[in-house]
């Protein structure tokens, strides 16, 4: 059958449910397990512990586990945006100095930019994301520098005329001390004059209370490894004490089921998010509702800010 990629994906996909000491079959008279079975079991147990190795190292601090691999991110390319990519590399080429992306992600945008001209610097948690990042960036002879570190935890050498964070990631960010870390180590590399950029959604309450039974197709594409269709469902339900979207990717490939993937994305309500900003020494110079610029509304999809240090 055919799964999501490599050996060890196909490992992942499936759940620790079908794990070591479900079968009842193989016992002894007396209720013991046959040696062979012993033995099977013990096989059993060191793969699955392996397999949960696996899946934990593929798991970004806030659980989600949508990034556990870089092609197959890029290739299910109908939820990533492209408008975006105008408006950040105006913001390198005015910042004048060197760019720091931080949850760069496949260098979806990184490497655009290092294209023309930018020199930037791409640090993401994510494991696999950063190997297709390099991977991408060499085969385009680009030279960019990824770094693979927890963005709350920044401890890096050089000081940044511009850092930003796109396409919501900072959304993977759920706690206050998690932001607080974030900010200090943002206002740490910032050089003198600084810019710090960032977008996140809007939160909307109609989406918010999705029937949360509900499978909606949000994505398709061809198996890198098999050339076969694999669909992308989501389930969808809003944690309403942590202001959190639990979402969860279904995964089919052709007919069949092909594993599940958890993504969790906090939201940030407008003045709650002005506040964060306001008490972590971070002035807002400009908040937009658009790629376009158009000034933030209630009804902008997108806040996407452009601050400074107080
Ligand atoms: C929605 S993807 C965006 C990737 C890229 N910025 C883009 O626009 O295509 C979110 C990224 O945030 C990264 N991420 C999440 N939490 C992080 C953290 N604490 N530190 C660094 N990167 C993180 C994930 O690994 C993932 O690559």
């Amino acid at each position: 059958m055919d799964t999501l990629g490599t050996r060890r994906n196909r490992r992942e996909v499936a759940g620790p449910a079908a794990g070591p000491g479900v079968s009842m079959a193989g016992r002894t008279p007396n209720g013991q397990p046959a040696a062979i079975f012993q033995i099977l079991g013990y096989c059993d147990a060191l793969h699955w512990r392996r397999k949960l190795r696996d899946m934990a190292q593929h798991r970004i601090p806030d659980g989600s586990e949508v990034y556990w691999d870089g092609e197959h991110y890029d290739l299910d390319s109908g939820m990533v945006p492209t408008e975006d990519l105008p408006f950040y590399l105006a913001a390198a080429k005015k910042a004048r100095g060197p760019v720091l992306e931080l949850a760069c992600g496949t260098g979806r945008l990184t490497i655009p930019l290092a294209k023309a001209g930018i020199a930037i610097t791409g640090l993401d948690v994510a494991g696999p994301m950063l190997a297709r990042a390099r991977e991408k960036a060499a085969k385009e002879n680009v030279k960019v520098k990824f770094l693979r570190a927890d963005a709350r935890q920044l401890r890096l050498k050089g000081r940044f005329k511009l850092i930003f964070i796109a396409f919501n990631s900072m959304q993977h960010l759920h706690d206050r001390v998690s932001l607080e870390k974030l900010f200090a180590g943002v206002k740490k590399h910032l050089a003198p004059g600084g810019r710090f950029m960032f977008d996140v959604f809007n939160p909307d309450p109609r989406y918010l209370v999705r029937d949360t039974e509900e499978l909606l197709p949000i994505g398709s594409y061809k198996d890198p490894r098999t050339g076969k269709d694999i669909l992308v469902n989501e389930r969808y339900s809003y944690d309403r004490a942590a202001q959190t979207s639990r979402i969860t990717w279904h995964y089919k490939a052709g007919r069949r089921a092909a594993g599940t993937r958890k993504l969790n994305m906090r939201c940030f309500y407008p003045a709650e998010l002005d506040a964060l900003l306001h008490y972590n020494g971070l002035k807002i110079l400009k908040k937009y509702g658009d790629f376009d610029r158009r000034p933030f509304t209630g009804e902008s999809r997108k806040q996407i800010l452009v601050c400074g240090k107080k």
